[in-house]
């Protein structure tokens, strides 16, 4: 079969790989149908995450027909079509039980990220992201072998609904969508939103699901803030024109911040020379600039919700600033499955339409195009959509 696969940074290429085969009596092989770029796929793109082997295939939003499946699952047949989330989880663990698929302490036999380890077990596993978790071949691939298929997929019976409609389930609807609910925002809420890609867009959506009334938005490419303020009534922040957007946010809240911020940038966040600096040279582990940004922005009470992807250190973390405002701090990768199902419903009820950011779609066999072009910002690039069949 055809499948993108890693061959170092800036480098990646189609390739025919062995078709995936059934390992396990839960396993399933999905042929398919279509599948997206994520901006955590763009971390591996540029080479930064540790744990990438040559011939990786990336890949973890995906979704399509099952084409075969183990013994032993008993949740989807042949021939159905599902959503797969990135989260490979068992289902029968201590945090599978309480619902934190992502943290599922038996999928990941790596050792994940964590620096500070000690005993602690590994969190998911996730497809196609790197041997620290697990190192499972991903789905922007014509068939992908998905394990734990009992947990994992879920079923689209409504055939009304196109792929395109469905396909963020497996990750960026459930992650804005769990960024919001961490932000414990609501009714007539103000929400600060760091990042305007696809993670951004989806929790602004969320966050006008759930009433939220005031929703900035901060980044710096303006056809992305343009969609936002169109799409979804967001007030939008230009941190190139606008040089500290927290401080412009305070100005235009009573001088009090924002109710919650939602940091959907993550560890390569622009706008600090000195810190780009030095995690390029692995002084740092992280720039913290969009994370001061969040902290700055918010009221006192308030909340600070972290979708975007950390690893390791941050030195200007400025814990004190977020102590003397008394803030909250909710973060993590996203318990995918938890949030599937009532996502699902929204969408079929047409209160949730996240397939409107999509920009671009490609065949499969674009892929390294595709992720050229999200990478790089070219033909106002917000979200790529790759189909093999
Ligand atoms: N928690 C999870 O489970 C989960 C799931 C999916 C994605 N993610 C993470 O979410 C983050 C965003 O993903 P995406 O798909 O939207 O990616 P993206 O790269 O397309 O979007 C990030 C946006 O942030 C903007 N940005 C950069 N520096 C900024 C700053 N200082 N202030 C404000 N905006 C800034 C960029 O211009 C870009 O538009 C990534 O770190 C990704 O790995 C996490
Ligand atoms: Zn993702
Ligand atoms: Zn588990």
């Amino acid at each position: 079969m055809k499948a993108l696969t890693w061959a170092g940074a800036y480098d990646v290429r189609m390739e025919t790989v062995p078709d995936p085969v059934l390992m396990a009596p839960t396993d399933i092989i999905l042929r398919v149908t279509a599948t997206a770029i994520c901006g955590s796929d763009l971390h591996l793109y540029r080479g930064k995450v540790p744990g990438m082997k040559e011939g990786d295939i990336l890949g973890h939003e995906f979704m399509g027909i099952v084409e075969d499946a183990g013994d032993a699952v008993t949740a989807v047949r042949r021939g159905d079509r599902v959503v797969v989330p990135f989260t490979i989880s068992c289902g029968d663990c201590f945090f599978c039980g309480r619902g934190l698929y992502a943290a599922c302490e038996t999928t990941n036999p790596d050792r994940g990220a964590i620096l500070n380890k000690k005993e602690v077990r590994s969190g998911a596993g996730m497809f196609g992201y790197t041997h620290l978790y697990g190192g499972y071949p991903g789905g922007q691939a014509e068939y992908v072998r998905v394990p734990q298929a009992n947990v994992g997929p879920l079923r689209i019976s409504d055939s009304a609904l196109t792929d395109e409609q469905v396909l963020f389930l497996s990750d960026i609807l459930p992650t804005g969508y769990q960024a919001v609910l961490n932000a414990a925002v609501g009714e007539g809420s103000s929400l600060a939103i760091f990042g305007a890609g696809p993670v951004g867009m989806m929790a602004a959506a969320c966050a006008r699901l759930l009433g939220v009334e005031r929703i900035f938005m901060v980044d710096h490419h303006q056809y992305r803030l343009d969609f936002a303020r169109e799409a979804y009534g967001a007030e939008t922040i230009n941190f190139d024109d606008v040089e500290d957007p927290a401080e412009h946010i305070i100005a235009t809240t009573q001088n009090r911040g924002v109710d919650a911020s939602i940091e959907a940038v993550g560890f390569e966040a622009k706008g600090s020379k000195l810190e780009t600096l030095m995690t390029n040279l692995k002084l740092e582990g992280a720039s913290g600039q969009a994370l001061r940004q969040a902290i700055a922005a918010t009221r006192r009470g308030g909340t600070v919700s972290v979708p975007g992807v950390y690893a390791g250190f941050i030195h200007a973390f400025l814990f004190g600033d977020a102590f003397d405002k008394g803030l909250s701090f909710r973060m993590g990768q996203t318990h995918v499955q938890q949030h599937m199902p009532a996502l699902l419903e929204h969408i079929g009820r047409g209160d949730l339409h996240p397939e409107i950011i999509i920009s671009h779609r490609l065949p499969l066999l674009e892929a390294a195009r595709g992720y050229e072009l999200f990478e790089e910002k070219l033909e106002e690039c917000r979200k790529v959509v790759l189909t093999p069949h």
